[in-house]
């Protein structure tokens, strides 16, 4: 049993050996929902492209609150994961789209591993490498990590039923490994300009559905991340403070 005073640690790994499917933008996403509900928070950009790094010097650059402090890792740094992970009471670890050292070490520390990916066959069939570094994770450590598909980049109508044929194709007996591997999330998150469009400022999509000006689209990419917020962290999201 958990003490009163004693506060849950996350420390939650955003991978997938396959590049574009989104890790860097959930991150992103996912860092500002955690910074304004009040987390101690930090994100760690273990990718050498440093796109989340170059995110942070432009949010600190706009002068954007909360102030989210970031940590760059690169090799064998799971020992550094979890000293941060220590440290802060949530971890954002945003690793590059390739089989790296960095995603399996990141594998074996995480309490909760997060595998974006598109509907687009080439990303499915790239959880095939998900699969296969579950797998080796398993072996190295004796447990099986608690990975959890999310689906990226939905399509926004009505009538797509791509997503809901995805997770059919995979609670299937060819597919049967995968889904048991990895159970996708029940939040899904649509193909929406503002996850793109709020990078720029160095903002979130809920900061950037908040402006003046913010389009139903904006509105809804934030809901999506305040649903997954809710889904992963099982309490309601609510801003800390009353001038947030
Ligand atoms: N839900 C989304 N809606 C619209 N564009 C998205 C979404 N998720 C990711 N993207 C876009 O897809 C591209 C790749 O995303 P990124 O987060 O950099 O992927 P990764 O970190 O996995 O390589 C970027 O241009 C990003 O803006
Ligand atoms: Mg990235």
């Amino acid at each position: 049993m958990m003490e009163q005073n004693q506060i849950q640690r996350r420390c939650i790994l955003i991978g997938n050996e396959k590049g574009g499917v989104g890790k860097s933008t959930l991150t992103r996403s996912l860092a500002v929902a955690c910074a304004l509900a009040g987390h101690d928070l930090a994100v760690v950009d273990a990718d050498k492209q440093g796109s989340l790094t170059l995110w942070l010097d432009e949010r600190k650059e706009a002068d954007q609150q909360p102030y989210i402090p970031g940590y760059r890792l690169a090799g064998r740094c799971g020992t550094e994961i979890i000293a941060l992970g220590k440290k802060y009471q949530t971890l954002l670890v945003d690793v590059a789209g390739r089989d790296s050292v960095e995603l399996r070490e990141a594998a074996i520390v995480a309490d909760l591993w997060l595998i974006p990916t598109s509907v687009d066959p080439d990303d499915v069939d790239a959880l095939a490498t998900a699969l296969t570094i579950i797998r080796n994770t398993e072996l190295a450590t004796g447990s099986k990590p608690n990975a959890r598909l999310l689906i990226n980049k939905c399509s926004t109508s009505l009538f797509d039923q791509d997503a809901n044929s995805l997770i059919d194709a995979l609670d299937s007996d060819a597919w049967r490994e995968v889904y048991e591997a990895m159970p996708p999330m029940l939040s899904r998150i649509s193909n929406r300009k503002a996850f793109p469009k709020s990078r720029s400022d160095g903002q979130g999509v809920i900061e950037y559905a908040q402006r003046k000006g913010a389009s139903k689209s904006d509105q809804s990419a934030a809901a999506e991340i305040i649903a997954l917020y809710e889904e992963i962290f099982g309490e309601p999201f609510k801003i800390a403070g009353a001038t947030a």
